[in-house]
């Protein structure tokens, strides 16, 4: 069953019903100020950091589900119920004529109609702007004038999301605004220590405001039903504690074919501490008899306001965000004759990019985004699948999360994007973290040939002083694997190797204890091959860095070590059928036949093949044969066989969910690129699409109803083969994962064939026989490469009419702005 469509040539995907499975969202903001959305107007703002500013509350896991949000309330005529709706929906759930909402690349917007009056709600955030612009558009399309009233109404985050949550006996005190004309200050803590306050105008003198929560609802209420929308009447209210939020309520006369507008913005605005104030608090004394609250400096709020206060300007700021994303869709497009594959690569594999690359594992409508900011890993990651889009801005974050490096090449686990220090809560330790560091970087480098960055000093540990270059960085990345080894030679696992789950040293008995972080016994066996293979293929990527810009003595080196790791993988690693996963704190095989539960794990067999293991002596094939048949099932491969049924001590959080759920033997989608990958450097194209189709979303919109999350976007995870039917197929946790920016790779480096290298695009598609043609645009280092495919069964390529041998299109002349490639296969 579907709930919507794609609109592909608007870029959108367009929902008919606010009745979805779950709510299904968007994100609005590139830079400083986000938003998600969803498709009844839930969701929260912040300003880089969603749990140090939050801008708006939200509260997760409430019922009724996510009702906070922005919310209108339209009032046409009299008081009656029936009168009063909601242009989102929620939260007034009142029945509309006609409702849609529309999530399009950077905005959101949500049409709807009642007796005659229509309302189209536009909600973005402008480029390079900090704040959240809503356009709500009303039309009188009935026979009759209409008076309307408007009220609108969000509630303030006290900033720091986890207080605003916890610290009641306080948060009761602090909160305080300012009201100015149609415009609503949130100026908590501003006295203080806070150099910055949030507000919410809108462009029409007001009939009334309120901004304290209890004035605004009423006893017994919540957002379905305010008081102030319901008895016709703001309050007026100026709060002092409790819970502020903005209310703003404008009456309207609407003719008959007659269309208003309202622009509201909500927004975020950062103070020198010298500015603050446009008159400081005044002290009671003898000269002043009435101490006086500070009046705060709303100059740079009221120039935002004066940049979105009319239709015009709000439309020029919508095409500007329009034509931001089509051109860094036209970076790379494809044309298959598949429209489900190409809306994905077109539009939406690109644009989830984008948003993990904001957000890692931050803010969604799963990740409350209190806990988790950067991931290293993760953030690493996330650069394979965005490099191409904004290469300037890979950089700059490549840097930041060298800067969380160690001296000795192990990593913070995370980082807080406000503060950019890591995390100290989670620690280190996890020993997969610093060779992706080499992988982003090398992508980068390939993707722009700008090897200079490996020159870029780079601090430690965030601390002045300890600048080395990137290079060096990524060697002390390299070497920590190298010096941290166990009896086998495979690399020690330490922490939570890629697998959250797999916490080898942490034998916890206690209820709550960190599964991730506890180290209860380290007995210094426990290895892991999958690291084997991380370290086999971003070894050779190092030392490919080292022969190209560095030092070829040091490259040779470490492609010793490499193939030192080879050997142990194919002799230590190796189960006769598969790749073990680890072997655990008694030296027993994790993910090998003997196994009673767990005997074969998906990621060493699609890391150690994308490594290049066992291609020649035949491993690779039969590693992915047993992935096929002990696996895969019809909603995607799962992370392991047989899920375990018991809570292994040894072994830790992977054995504590449910069969078939999560890390244990669920479809781990950010996984399954990683075999779809092996599947092409196998050169079995249909099972390598077989498995990229098995999680794309388009190709699940007809079960949303099964699937549940949004068909435009993947989500962590789907349940696996193993678990209960009643669940198999459903996923949860969209937008944010690993997924996003591995599929991003697997079909536009691997089943497209399109990849950077350092010598020039290479273009090698291993896609099914039943694609005949193809045609491609890539930008690549500011040449623009136009690339058809023809399937002739006589594999040739000409680049501008000229032949070449290979698969590179050789680097074009400094300047050229077009090539022309032509591919048979
Ligand atoms: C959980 C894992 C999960 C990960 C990412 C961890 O804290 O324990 O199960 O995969 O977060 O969501
Ligand atoms: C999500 C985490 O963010 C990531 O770091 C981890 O690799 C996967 N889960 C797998 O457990």
């Amino acid at each position: 069953m579907k709930y919507g469509h794609f609109n592909d040539e608007d870029r959108e995907y367009v929902i008919d019903t606010p009745a979805t499975p779950l709510p299904w969202i968007n994100y609005l903001g590139n830079e400083g100020f986000f938003s998600l959305i969803s498709n009844t107007g839930g969701g929260y703002s912040f300003y880089r950091d969603a749990k140090l500013r939050r801008i708006t509350r939200f509260r997760y896991n409430d019922v009724p589900g996510d009702t906070d949000g922005r919310h209108y309330y339209i009032q046409d005529g009299c008081l009656g119920r029936d009168e009063v709706w909601s242009p989102t929906f929620l939260p007034l759930k009142k029945p509309l004529d006609r409702w849609r909402c529309r999530h399009g690349m950077g905005y959101t917007v949500f049409e709807a109609e009642k007796k005659g009056l229509s309302s189209t709600l536009t909600c973005f955030v402008p480029l390079g702007e900090n704040c959240e612009v809503n356009q709500l558009m009303l039309e009188n399309k009935s026979a009759f004038p209409k008076k309307i009233t408007v009220t609108s109404a969000l509630e303030w985050c006290l900033w720091n999301a986890v207080d605003d949550s916890t610290n009641f006996q306080r948060n009761f005190s602090t909160g305080e605004v300012e009201v100015d004309g149609s415009v609503i200050y949130h100026k908590t803590e501003y006295r203080e220590r806070r150099n910055h306050y949030a507000f919410y105008g809108v462009n029409e003198p007001l009939a009334g405001f309120d901004t304290s929560r209890d004035a605004f609802l009423g006893k017994f209420n919540g957002w379905d039903a305010p008081q102030a929308v319901f008895s016709g009447k703001s309050g007026n209210t100026e709060t002092h504690g409790w819970s502020p939020i903005a209310s703003h309520r404008v009456a309207l006369d609407l003719k008959p074919g007659e269309t208003k507008s309202l622009i509201f913005v909500l927004g975020y605005a950062e103070l020198p501490k010298a500015e603050k104030w446009e008159t400081a608090p005044v002290l009671m004394s003898e000269a002043s008899p009435q101490g006086k609250a500070g009046v705060i400096n709303k100059k740079p709020a009221k120039a935002l306001l004066a940049r979105f206060d009319t239709d015009e300007k709000v439309k020029a700021a919508f095409v500007n965000l329009k034509k931001y994303w089509d051109a860094l869709l036209s970076r790379f497009t494809v044309r298959t004759g598949d429209a489900k594959l190409d809306r994905m690569v077109n539009i939406w594999n690109q644009y989830q990019c984008m948003v993990t690359f904001n957000m890692s594992r931050s803010a969604s409508y799963f990740e409350s985004g209190t806990g988790r900011g950067m991931g290293f890993r993760d953030s690493c990651q996330d650069l394979l699948g965005f490099v191409h889009l904004i290469p300037e801005r890979a950089r700059e974050r490549i840097l930041d999360i060298a800067a969380i490096q160690m001296e000795d090449g192990s990593t913070w686990h995370q980082y807080q994007p406000l503060t950019k220090c890591g995390n100290a809560d989670i620690g280190g330790g996890f020993n997969d973290d610093p060779l992706w560091l080499v992988a982003c970087t090398y992508a980068y480098i390939a993707e722009t040939g700008d090897s200079g960055i490996l020159n870029a000093p780079v601090v430690f540990n965030n601390v002045e002083g300890t600048e080395k270059p990137l290079f060096e960085h990524l060697r002390r990345s390299v070497n920590y694997t190298i010096t941290h080894r166990g009896p086998h030679g495979l690399p020690l696992i330490g922490r939570a190797d890629w697998n959250d789950c797999l916490n080898l040293n942490c034998f916890s008995e206690e209820p709550g204890e960190s599964f991730q972080t506890t180290t209860n016994k380290e007995t210094g066996v426990a290895e892991s091959v999958f690291i084997a293979g991380m370290f086999v293929l971003y070894g050779n990527q190092y030392a490919e860095l080292c022969e190209r810009f560095g030092d070829k003595t040091e490259g040779s080196q470490i492609r010793e070590e490499v193939a030192t790791m080879k050997k142990a993988v194919l002799k230590d690693g190796w189960d006769g059928e598969w790749f073990v996963r680890a072997y655990d704190g008694y030296g027993k095989k994790v993910g090998g036949n003997e196994c009673a539960e767990g005997k074969i794990y998906i990621e060493p067999q699609g890391m150690c093949v994308m490594a290049g293991i066992g291609t020649q002596s035949g491993e690779a094939k039969k590693a992915l044969r047993s992935v096929k048949d002990k696996l895969t099932y019809k909603y995607g491969t799962s992370l392991l066989w047989p899920c375990y049924q018991n809570y292994h001590l040894e072994l830790g959080e992977v054995s504590s969910y449910p069969p078939g759920f999560k890390e244990n033997g669920g479809v781990f989608c950010h996984n399954n690129p990683w075999v779809s990958i092996a599947e092409t450097v196998v050169r079995n194209a249909d099972e390598a699409f077989a498995i990229y189709k098995r999680t794309c979303p388009a190709y699940l919109e007809d079960i949303s109803d099964i699937h549940r999350t949004e068909p435009y976007v993947y989500s962590q995870m789907v349940a696996g083969q193993e678990a209960p039917p009643a669940n198999q197929g459903e996923a949860k946790n969209s937008w944010l994962t690993g997924t996003a920016a591995w599929t991003f790779v697997n079909v536009s480096q691997y089943l497209l064939g399109v990849r950077a290298t350092h010598e020039g695009l290479q273009i090698d598609p291993c896609l099914p026989e039943s694609f005949t043609a193809l045609s491609i645009k890539r930008l690549f280092r500011d040449t623009e490469y136009d690339i058809t495919v023809t399937r002739t069964g006589a594999p040739g390529m000409t680049v501008d009419g000229k032949s070449i041998t290979g698969t590179i299109v050789p680097l074009p002349a400094v300047g050229a702005k077009r090539v022309v490639v032509e591919i048979t296969v």
